[in-house]
C-alpha cells in the first residue's frame, strides 16, 4: 500500500498538519508540497490538504484534487474560523465535491493562525466587521494549529489507513 500526502500551505499551518498525518501513516509513504507533488495515479491512498481562501479550498489544492480519480482519499484543511462553524463545514463540503468519484476515508479541519497584515486588509463590510465574536475567533486562531490539533488529525487518519492495510 502506497500512501501520498500532498498539501498546499502558504504560511505553514497546513504543512504542520500534513507532517503530523504523514508521521502516523504506517505504510510505504511520501509527502510533498502541492507545487512539486507527483501525479496521484501511482498511489493507493492520497491525503490532500488545503488552506481556506474565501470560504473555499485554495486554488492549488483545488487543482490537485481535480486530478484525483477513483482513489481512496483523505482531506484536511486549516482556516481561521472555528472548525465547528458553518464556514468550515462548507469548505469541507466544497473539497468533497472536488473529489467527487473518490472514496473519502478521513476528514479533518482545524483553525490556523492568520497573518495580521491580512487581517488589516480585510474588507470593512458587514460580513468582516470586527465584532467581539470575530475578535475572539481570530485570537483563538493565533494559537493553532497546536499539538492537540496534530493529535486529532492523526486520529482521523490512523484508523482509515489501518483499515486499508487490513484489506
Ligand atoms: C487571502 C486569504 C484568504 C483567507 N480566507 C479565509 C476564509 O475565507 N475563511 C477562513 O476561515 N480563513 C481564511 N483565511 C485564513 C487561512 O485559511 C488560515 O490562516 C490558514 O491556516 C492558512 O494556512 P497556511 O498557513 O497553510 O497557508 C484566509 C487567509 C488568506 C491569506
Amino acid at each position: 500500500m502506497k500512501a501520498l500526502v500532498v498539501y498546499s500551505s502558504k504560511t505553514g499551518n497546513t504543512r504542520m498538519i500534513a507532517e503530523a498525518i504523514y508521521e502516523i501513516l504506517d505504510t510505504d509513504k511520501e509527502i510533498y508540497p502541492v507545487e512539486v507533488a507527483p501525479e496521484p495515479d501511482d498511489y493507493d491512498f492520497i491525503a490532500v490538504g488545503f488552506w481556506v481562501n474565501r470560504g473555499q479550498p485554495d486554488y492549488r489544492a483545488k487543482t490537485y484534487m481535480e486530478k484525483i480519480k477513483n482513489k481512496k482519499v483523505g482531506i484536511f484543511g486549516t482556516l481561521s474560523a472555528y472548525p465547528t462553524s458553518k464556514h468550515a463545514r462548507l469548505a469541507l463540503a466544497s473539497a468533497r465535491k472536488m473529489l467527487n468519484g473518490n472514496e473519502i476515508l478521513a476528514e479533518f479541519i482545524c483553525q490556523g493562525k492568520l497573518d495580521p497584515a491580512v487581517l488589516e486588509r480585510m474588507p470593512k463590510d458587514k460580513t468582516h466587521e470586527m465584532n467581539s465574536y470575530r475578535k475572539k475567533m481570530f485570537e483563538e486562531a493565533q494559537k493553532h494549529p497546536n499539538e492537540t490539533d496534530c493529535l486529532y488529525a492523526q486520529a482521523a487518519f490512523k484508523d482509515a489507513v489501518a483499515e486499508l492495510l487490513s484489506e
